[in-house]
């Protein structure tokens, strides 16, 4: 009956407005969150309910359903056509049709109640009007308004704007102790009268989180499939005193202009999935706890941002190699124990329990090379070549191919001394030299045939 419809419209034009009254949590402004906007003694009217205009588009709710006076046949409604002055005007353009109508409760109060997220501060905006002509001067109608119980203002409409003007007064309710917010107008002289009445939450605008830091998270609620329960929507820490995701901390960054992700603790709720790569997008994170899951696959390679301190992995079915990314981390505690791991433990991660810190290994049956663990297989660690395997291998090839030199030096070089001779050779030059001579004769002799045939060949002249 008296729920409040959560438009949640975010106005923006009201976005800018800060408290000054106490700091919000982070140095930034309020995203107005509007928790019911109510026209007192008129039908509802707006978009969606009748062709009334309101310039940034506000329906305004009967305050009917919402009024908790116990004797409802004290109020009555009145309205007006005359114009109402200050209506229609920057920034807020409240509608003219708001301060044409009023209740107005000739008993002792009128009362609203409101419903609320306790969590939240509210900011409450009255609008008033007197358009009762009888109304002639100041002091003829005054009453007090009280929320929750606490009597914080007096109105007398006429004293501030004279008749026919709209008076608008806000007010910021914090501390709420309970999830129904009372608005009360308590008469003081002649009866109450209000003209429309709106509640927003004042949801901090804080600052998103880091835009690289939510691809990582979208990524990991996939891979780690996330169940819906856990509320893995939208941003994972802003609102910041709303709703953040549930098992994810978050922290501001060092210059206070986004929030980044500081914890995942995610032990047993029945993860199914793997650990997404994308991980390594969050290099401000200081502890992942995803222990007593079903979790499979390698640990990413990006695992092990600077910042972690704090690892947890126990229980799963992770398997593959410890990545050298862990090692190089500045890790204090790190249970890895009871899943399928393999390979060599990096040292520098294993040092992590001398130097005060906490390593737990125990129940990977396949992971060597430390204190407590059997030893690799030479030459090989994290399913693949180490480096001494390498470097073995460069120095066998290295050996190889003096071999295969010095076996060519013995039957290639050495043999040249004793059976053959590679420089050109006097004998060789000389018979060359022989050639052409013959060469030569050999072609004076054709010249000379030739010469002697043709003169056959010609008419013989007598000489
Ligand atoms: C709004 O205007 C349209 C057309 O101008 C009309 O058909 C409709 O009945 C109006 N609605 C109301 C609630 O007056
Ligand atoms: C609330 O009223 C005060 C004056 O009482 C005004 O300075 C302030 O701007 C109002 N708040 C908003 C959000 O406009
Ligand atoms: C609200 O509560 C905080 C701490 O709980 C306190 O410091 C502050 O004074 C309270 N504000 C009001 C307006 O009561
Ligand atoms: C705040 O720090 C981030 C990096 O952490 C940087 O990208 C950003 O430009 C900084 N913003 C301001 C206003 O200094
Ligand atoms: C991780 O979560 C499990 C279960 O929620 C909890 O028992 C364990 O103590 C946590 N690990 C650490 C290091 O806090």
């Amino acid at each position: 009956m008296t729920a409040v419809v959560l438009l949640l419209l975010f106005l923006s034009v009201f976005s800018s407005f800060s408290s000054s009254a106490s700091p919000p949590p982070y140095p930034y402004d309020y995203i107005l969150v509007n928790y019911g906007r109510f026209t007192c003694g008129s039908d509802q009217f707006g978009p969606g309910f009748s062709n009334d205009t309101d310039l940034f588009g506000r329906s305004w709710q009967s305050d009917k359903d919402f009024r908790s006076t116990s004797d409802e046949s004290t109020v009555r409604s009145i309205t007006t056509r005359n114009t109402i002055t200050n209506t229609d005007q920057g920034p807020n353009y409240f509608p003219m049709k708001l301060y044409q109508s009023a209740a107005v409760v000739g008993g002792k109060h009128l009362e609203y109640e409101l419903q609320v997220d306790a969590k939240l501060d509210y900011l409450l905006w009255f609008h008033f009007a007197e358009i009762d002509s009888s109304v002639t001067r100041a002091g003829q109608r005054v009453f007090d308004i009280l929320i929750d119980g606490k009597n914080v203002k007096r109105i007398d409409v006429f004293k501030e704007v004279g008749s026919f003007a709209a008076y608008s007064w806000n007010y910021t309710v914090k501390n709420l102790s309970s999830n129904a917010l009372s608005v009360k107008l308590q008469n003081v002289v002649g009866a109450v009268l209000i003209s429309g009445l709106e509640n927003y939450a004042l949801v901090p605008a804080d600052v998103a989180t880091v835009p690289e830091q939510v691809v990582a998270m979208r990524a990991l609620k996939e891979s780690l499939r996330v169940p819906g329960r856990m509320g893995w929507n939208g941003d994972p820490c802003a609102p910041s005193n709303w709703v953040a995701w549930e098992g994810v901390s978050c922290q501001q960054n060092k210059n206070g202009t986004a929030l980044v992700i500081s914890g995942i603790d995610l032990g047993s709720q029945g993860l199914k999935g793997f650990i997404s790569d994308q991980i390594s997008l969050l290099s401000n994170l200081v502890s992942l706890n995803l222990s007593s899951n079903s979790l499979e696959g390698v640990l990413p390679s990006g695992l092990g941002q600077k910042t972690l301190r704090r690892l947890d992995l126990s229980n799963n079915q992770f398997t593959g190699p410890i990545p050298q990314s862990l090692a190089t981390s500045n890790l204090h505690l790190v249970l890895l124990n009871n899943n399928l791991l393999e390979g060599q433990v990096p040292e520098e991660l294993y040092s992590i329990g001398v130097h005060g810190g906490a390593i737990d290994l125990y129940g990977n049956k396949g992971l060597c090379g430390v204190p407590s663990l059997p030893d690799c297989p030479l030459f090989w660690e994290n399913g693949g070549l180490s480096k001494k395997g390498k470097i073995a291998i460069a120095v066998s090839c290295v050996l190889v191919f003096c071999l295969v030199m010095l076996v060519l030096y013995i039957f290639c070089i050495r043999r040249r001394r004793n059976d053959y001779d590679f420089g050109l050779p006097q004998d060789l030059t000389s018979l060359s030299a022989k050639r052409n001579r013959y060469q030569r004769q050999k072609s004076l002799m054709l010249l000379e045939m030739e010469s002697q045939h043709a003169k056959s060949l010609t008419p013989f002249t007598p000489q």
